[in-house]
């Protein structure tokens, strides 16, 4: 089950140049992601209703060149034209007198949005595939309109749930992230934190790092952090230290059931991280493989599908997610309005 009327992260806005077009298969439909002459991004179903050749693979014309007003995409089979909000603008085989209302013959569109330099793109559940965004797509805070200073992707071989619930998964970092800059499994100790709801999720609320988090130390000063997780699988970790901040944005996006893709972003305020450009993109790489390399190894099992359990409390946020996406899916169903049934509450744990 995938949720809808909500934002998923799409691609890198950097990703897509004026008058490039990309293809993606997103919650198992494929998807293609433009970019008009003038900035605009846009996304279409990526199959030509005529005969279902992928749109991607035709060319995306600007106003000027399209012979029809507005940008438009070319099918490379039979050279019909979409327009960017997914209308057909001309069918060349058409004779002057043969009348035929093309307009009438659409591709479906999503709402796009270009935040912060990520794409995201709005998925209306198919009963109401039109319908309007009635919310707006995550941002981290402080940050403004400004554009990421590292990024990195990585696709794990697992549906979303199992990639959400690795994300916020407390108890595993001793074990999976084993590295004698991060921590070992002999730093494991107790930890209480407080967590609270947030309009599509929850937070653990402001506090200082545990010390073993060696990681932060790098940073200097004394960082104060704040983690949320929002459906449908965005992870926004805010820290400051001193007059700095830092931003860690992880986006959870289904490819399709068995392929989730992780985009791990950052923003931050400090000039002189961007030396550290490269030693970062490492660790990134290091870290999300160590995930990957973890959820690859569980769907070994999964493959049996044995039952599973959740203990408390390191287990609690991963029993949160699945009530989350409950209520979400009911207010979809019912055109509810969605309750978060999330309540204050301390967590401990060890890690
Ligand atoms: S299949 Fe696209 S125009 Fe015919
Ligand atoms: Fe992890």
């Amino acid at each position: 089950m995938f949720l809808r009327d909500i934002w998923y992260f799409a691609v890198p806005g950097e990703s897509l140049v004026p008058g490039a077009m990309v293809h993606k298969v997103l919650l198992g439909d494929p998807i293609v992601i433009g970019r008009e002459a003038d900035g605009t991004p846009f996304a279409l179903r990526d199959i030509c209703p005529h005969r279902g050749v992928p749109l991607s693979s035709g060319a995306l014309f600007s106003p000027q060149t399209s012979g029809c007003g507005t940008s438009a995409i070319e099918c490379p089979y039979h050279g019909w034209k979409f327009r960017p909000d997914g209308h057909c603008a001309e069918i060349p085989s058409l004779v002057p007198d043969q009348e035929m209302d093309i307009e009438r013959i659409k591709v479906r569109s999503y709402p796009v949005r270009e935040v912060q330099g990520n794409i995201w793109i709005y998925i209306a559940d198919d009963a109401h595939p039109d319908a309007a965004p009635t919310i707006d797509p995550p941002e981290v805070p402080d940050f403004g309109n400004k554009v990421p200073n590292i990024r990195e992707a990585m696709v794990f071989d697992c549906h979303i749930d199992h990639a959400v619930i690795g994300l916020m998964d407390p108890a595993h970092g001793p074990f999976v992230h084993q590295a004698w800059w991060w921590r070992s499994s002999k730093s494991i100790h107790e930890k209480a934190k407080d967590f609270a709801p947030n309009p599509r999720g929850f937070t653990m609320v402001a506090h200082t790092p545990s010390s073993n988090s060696a990681g932060y130390k790098v940073l200097g000063g004394k960082p104060v952090t704040e983690i949320s997780f929002q459906l449908p699988g965005i992870r926004i970790e805010h820290i400051k230290i001193g007059k700095h901040t830092v931003c860690g944005l992880t986006t959870v996006t289904p490819l399709d059931e068995k392929r989730t893709e992780i985009t791990q972003t950052f923003y931050w305020t400090m000039p002189f991280l961007s030396f550290a450009k490269p030693i970062a993109r490492q660790f990134m790489r290091a870290f999300l493989g160590q995930d990957r390399d973890m959820v690859n190894l569980q769907q070994k099992g999964l493959k049996f599908e044995p039952r599973l359990m959740l203990i408390n409390d390191s287990d609690i946020q991963a029993k949160w997610y699945h009530r989350l996406k409950t209520e979400w899916a009911k207010s979809v169903e019912d055109g509810s309005d969605f309750v978060n049934p999330i309540e204050p509450i301390t967590l401990r744990w060890r890690s």
